[in-house]
């Protein structure tokens, strides 16, 4: 799998980490910032992952903020993105079985490496479901 990831300055602390654990489940992983503690605006790292998610078909994007909250209302402002706010492995499992969410968004200050890892693990190893989940996720959109 191919994830897409970034995060603001409440998430930085974490996303080396984070990338190390994609990268030791055998995924690629690609860092679009931010790179340090200094403060920046959520918003602007969320827009640039929603459309490197949207350019490169079936890849996906982890998102970290403070909360995960910033980060997922904001993603979620693009049309064909799916991201999904996970607080723990069942919530990241159901994102992606019933959500076909494609963007896991989660928060630094709220769950910690290890809830992080086991909410990687189960999404990359959960598939979306379909059958009557298909249309579900087909009335999100609106036009
Ligand atoms: C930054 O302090 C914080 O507001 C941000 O990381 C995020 O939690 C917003 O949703």
């Amino acid at each position: 799998m191919k994830f897409y990831i970034a995060c603001d300055h409440a998430g930085f602390n974490i996303k080396e980490n984070v990338k190390n654990i994609v990268k030791d489940l055998g995924h690629e992983i690609i860092d679009l910032g931010t790179n340090s503690n200094d403060r920046v605006d959520y918003p602007d790292f969320a827009h640039k992952l929603s459309l490197a998610v949207l350019e490169d078909k079936n890849s996906f994007g982890i998102l970290i903020c403070g909360t995960g909250i910033g980060m997922s209302v904001t993603a979620n402002k693009h049309k064909g993105i799916r991201a999904a706010l996970c607080h723990d492995a069942y919530t990241a499992e159901m994102a992606r079985a019933h959500n076909d969410a494609n963007v896991l968004c989660f928060g630094e200050r709220v769950v910690g490496i290890g809830v992080i890892e086991s909410m990687i693990k189960t999404w990359c190893e959960t598939k979306f479901e379909g059958g009557r989940h298909s249309n579900r996720v087909k009335k999100i959109e609106i036009s």
